[in-house]
C-alpha cells in the first residue's frame, strides 16, 4: 500500500513514516522543508514541494498510486498565530484545501489527519474527552477546527473518510536515536529546556508560577512521538476495515507541572536547572490532560515509552548527539 506522508520529514511525521516503512508500507513523504529537515528523512520517496501550489502536489498524485494519505504539513506555533492570524489561516486552510482537492480527484478517501489538542480550547472538564465543545482560543487551534468541520462536510457529500488525531503534548525522540525534534525556532518546553541544558541555549524561561494548580505551573500530557507515530500506523489500517470518520485524542491521560519536568529533567541529565520567572504566555490553560480511552478502545493503542523518564531521556540522548 502507498501512503503520501505530508510533512513527513518534520518531528512527528519522520517517526510516522519509520514505522511505516517498519511495517512494510511505501512511502512518498512530500515536504518544502519550511520547518521539515532532510536529516530526518529515513527512506521512502522524498519529493520537495509546497502544498501551497496545488500544481505541485497534483503532480504527486499523477506519478503514484496512492491509497491513502497522513497530513502532517502545517504551520504549528500558537503563539505566532495570535500575532498573525492571516499567515496561519491563509496556509493551514489552502494547503489542506489542495491536498483534498487533488485526493478526491484521484478518488483517495483515506487520511489520517494531524490535529491538536488546541480545538478544545479551555477545558471545562479534565480529562477532556473528544465530545468536549469545540472552542479554540487561537488562530492555529481554529485552522485545525476548520479543518475538521472540512473533513465532515467532504465525508458527508463525497466519502472521503478521515481519522483526526487529537495530540496533546508530543515529546521525546525515537528510543533508536535515529530521530528526535527540530523545530526552530524551538517553542516547546521539553526541548529548550534540555537545550539550556546542554548550553545551546543560555537560559530557560518558566511562563506562569501563578496558576491555579498545586505547584502554581501549568500541567500538561506528554506524549512520546513513537507511541504517536504507531497509533497513526494503527488509525489507518482501522480505517480500512471500519469505513467511518473519527476524532480520536492522543496523549497519555497523566499530567505534569512544569516544576515536576524540570525536576525529572534534572534526575535524568544530573544537571541543575536555573529558571528565569516570566508571567503567564497569553492562551496558556492552567491544566490540560486528555481522556485517552478511545484511542486505547478504537485503535488498541497502548502508549509503550510515554512515561515521563523514558520521554525524558529519549529527547536528551538525541540532543546530545546533535549537539
Ligand atoms: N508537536 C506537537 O506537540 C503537536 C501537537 C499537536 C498537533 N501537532 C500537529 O502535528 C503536525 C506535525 O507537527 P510537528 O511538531 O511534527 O511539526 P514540524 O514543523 O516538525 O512538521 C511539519 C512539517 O510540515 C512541513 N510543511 C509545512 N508547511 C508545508 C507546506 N506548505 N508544504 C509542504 N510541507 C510543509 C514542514 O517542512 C515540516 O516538515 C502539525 O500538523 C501540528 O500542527 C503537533
Amino acid at each position: 500500500m502507498k501512503v503520501l506522508v505530508t510533512g513527513g520529514s518534520g518531528y512527528i511525521g519522520s517517526h510516522t513514516v519509520q514505522e511505516l516503512l517498519n511495517d512494510g508500507f511505501e512511502v512518498i513523504v512530500f515536504d518544502n522543508f519550511s520547518s521539515g529537515n532532510k536529516d530526518l528523512w529515513v527512506g521512502g520517496e522524498l519529493i520537495q514541494g509546497d502544498l501551497r501550489d496545488e500544481s505541485s502536489i497534483r503532480e504527486v498524485f499523477q506519478k503514484f498510486q496512492i491509497d491513502a494519505v497522513i497530513h502532517f504539513a502545517s504551520l504549528i506555533q500558537a503563539g505566532e498565530s495570535y500575532v498573525n492570524p492571516q499567515k496561519y489561516y491563509q496556509h493551514n486552510l489552502l494547503t489542506s484545501l489542495n491536498l483534498f482537492q487533488c485526493m478526491l480527484e484521484n478518488d483517495v478517501k483515506h487520511l489520517v489527519f494531524s490535529s491538536s489538542a488546541a480545538v478544545y480550547g479551555l477545558p471545562q472538564q479534565i480529562p477532556v474527552p473528544e465530545i468536549h465543545p469545540i472552542n479554540p482560543f487561537n488562530p492555529y487551534g481554529q485552522t485545525k477546527s476548520f479543518t475538521e468541520k472540512i473533513l465532515q462536510d467532504y465525508d458527508r457529500a463525497y466519502g472521503l473518510k478521515f481519522t483526526s488525531l487529537r495530540y496533546f503534548n508530543a515529546a521525546g525522540a525515537d528510543p533508536e536515536g535515529r530521530l528526535g525534534e527540530l523545530h526552530e525556532p524551538e517553542t516547546h518546553l521539553l526541548p529548550n529546556l534540555l537545550l539550556y541544558l546542554l548550553g545551546v541555549k543560555d537560559h530557560f524561561d518558566l511562563f506562569g508560577m501563578d496558576f491555579p494548580t498545586p505547584d502554581g505551573t501549568a500541567i500538561r500530557d506528554y506524549i512520546h512521538v513513537t507511541d504517536l507515530a504507531k497509533a497513526h500506523l494503527s488509525a489507518l489500517k482501522r480505517m480500512f476495515t471500519h469505513p467511518h470518520s473519527e476524532f480520536i485524542n492522543l496523549g497519555a491521560n497523566k499530567g505534569y507541572s512544569v516544576l515536576d519536568i524540570i525536576k525529572k529533567a534534572e534526575q535524568v541529565t544530573g544537571e541543575k536547572v536555573h529558571f528565569r520567572k516570566k508571567p503567564q504566555r497569553k492562551g496558556d490553560v492552567p491544566v490540560l490532560l486528555a481522556s485517552n480511552a478511545k484511542a486505547k478502545n478504537l485503535l488498541s493503542w497502548n502508549p509503550r515509552y510515554s512515561d515521563i523518564h523514558t520521554i525524558i531521556q529519549t529527547a536528551w540522548n538525541w540532543h546530545q548527539k546533535r549537539a
